[in-house]
């Protein structure tokens, strides 16, 4: 179903944040494996953490939404996970998939796992690897791609790993099964990711070891046995949801958007770094903590952008945003270039592939790269009048229908079921600013 976003002059107003989506999926993981009943607020209710609470639930956890983003989880403790009787379905979630591999694998327990069309094209090797190195087995055939079932074993041996992508979930997937592992299991990162498994691990009252070593890699450790203990929790604010709040702000010409709550983690934060590099002067002040991460107000008003190139080092803190960088680019004035981030290629869709596409369907200037892409900045006229491919990807969604909102023509986009995967309010909430979206 077509839907259209048209251009407005202002988008003006506050809106909280929803609930961490990685943050999400690691409560509910954490709080089903943990001795115990969890509780949690702000849990963001899209999709994918939807399907990871079932998976827990199937693996015998007791997981209760009880409404307004609360939940309560009990977890099955020391007694360990049990064979579900079904098969489980992650629709379009990398980050549920690929944790639950590494869960379920230090358990004597077979379980069927699949996705959607989106998931099943992805890549598994890069989890299923590390885990028959610790003699976790599976069923997946030689190109590791779902359906298969993970065959777990209550023999799991420690290892020490280096991930040859920067991947939090590879890294969370080897530290979860790390868990049920005899000896301390490590994970090497050349290029720090995300680090919401140590910290809620933690929170989760489990011992993890973390060292920057002096080549720069960071050295994850975790010892085997640990049990977790219930832990009561809010969900801090989502960034890579807030960036497109904040993109609105910065494009629109009356722009004046505040996106509260926000979790400001040094790893999850390129893109507000880099759209301020590119002159977006974001404004940020503290709004206290949750679950062991800082949060901040954000506020976004109308600016004139330059092209940059981003620097690599901050491209695994702006994994997700990609898209809607784009976009920024799109509006500035010269060039913007990004290198260094062939994992867009094996995202929800081939995010390098498809934010070039949005982008060219808009009348915009853009250039695939093996490793990124390049665009050519409009100087804030954008031209639009575009039908976006989505493929499927709830970011490239997001970001078109965002660009639609400040472009000289309104910006379609082929589909939007799918942002409930991650952002269920993304709607509304740029209704509430002040957007112009709509079917058709
Ligand atoms: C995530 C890690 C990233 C990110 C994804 C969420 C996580 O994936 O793109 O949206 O919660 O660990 P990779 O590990 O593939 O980089």
């Amino acid at each position: 179903m077509v839907w259209t976003s048209r251009p407005v002059k202002t988008l003006k107003g506050a809106i909280r944040a929803p609930g961490d989506k990685s943050c999400s999926h690691r409560a509910l993981i954490m709080g089903g494996l943990a001795e115990g009943t969890s509780q949690f607020s702000g849990l963001l209710e899209g999709e994918d953490v939807l399907r990871t609470g079932w998976a827990m639930e199937a693996l015998g956890a007791d997981v209760k939404q009880l409404g307004g983003g609360k939940w309560q989880v009990t977890g099955v403790g020391r007694k360990g996970l049990s064979q579900p009787d079904k098969v489980l379905d992650f629709g379009n979630s990398g980050t549920g998939s690929r944790l639950i591999m590494g869960v379920v694998c230090g358990y004597p327990i077979t379980v069927e796992m699949t996705g959607d069309a989106s998931l099943r094209s992805r890549p598994m090797n890069r989890i299923l690897t590390p885990l028959r190195l610790m003699r976790g087995l599976d069923t997946a055939g030689p190109d590791g791609r779902l359906p298969f079932s993970m065959v777990g074993t209550d023999d799991l041996r420690a290892i020490t790993y280096s991930p040859p992508q920067a991947s939090a979930q590879v890294k969370s997937a080897i530290m979860l099964a790390g868990l049920a592992a005899s000896g301390t299991t490590v994970v090497e990162e050349a290029k720090p990711t995300r680090d919401h498994t140590e910290r809620m691990l933690r929170g989760f009252g489990a011992k993890v070891d973390v060292a920057r070593l002096d080549s720069g890699v960071m050295r994850i450790s975790v010892e085997g046995g640990q049990t977790l203990s219930a832990l009561d929790a809010a969900i801090p604010g989502d960034p890579s949801s807030a960036a497109f709040l904040v993109a609105a702000g910065i494009l629109s010409p009356e722009g004046d958007v505040i996106v509260e709550g926000v979790m400001s983690n040094p790893t999850r934060s390129g893109f507000f770094d880099v759209a301020n590099l590119m002159g977006a002067h974001l404004g940020a002040e503290e709004a206290g903590d949750a679950a062991g991460e800082r949060l901040i107000n954000l506020h976004a008003g109308a600016a004139a952008l330059k092209g940059k190139a981003v620097p690599e080092r901050l491209v695994p803190s702006m994994i997700d945003e990609f898209p809607i960088l784009a976009v920024l680019a799109a509006f500035a004035e010269g060039e913007t270039i990004v290198t260094g981030a062939e994992e867009l290629r094996v995202k929800e869709s081939d995010r390098i592939g498809a934010t070039v596409a949005m982008l060219r369907a808009n009348g915009v200037e853009a250039e695939e790269r093996p490793d990124g892409f390049a665009v050519q900045g409009c100087a804030g006229k954008v031209p639009g009048g575009g039908l976006v491919q989505t493929h499927h990807d709830h970011r490239i969604a997001m970001s078109a229908l965002i660009m639609g909102t400040a472009a000289q023509n309104p910006v379609s986009v082929d589909d939007i079921s799918m942002i409930a995967t991650s952002y269920p309010d993304f709607l509304s909430h740029m209704t509430e600013l002040g957007a112009d979206i709509s079917e058709g």
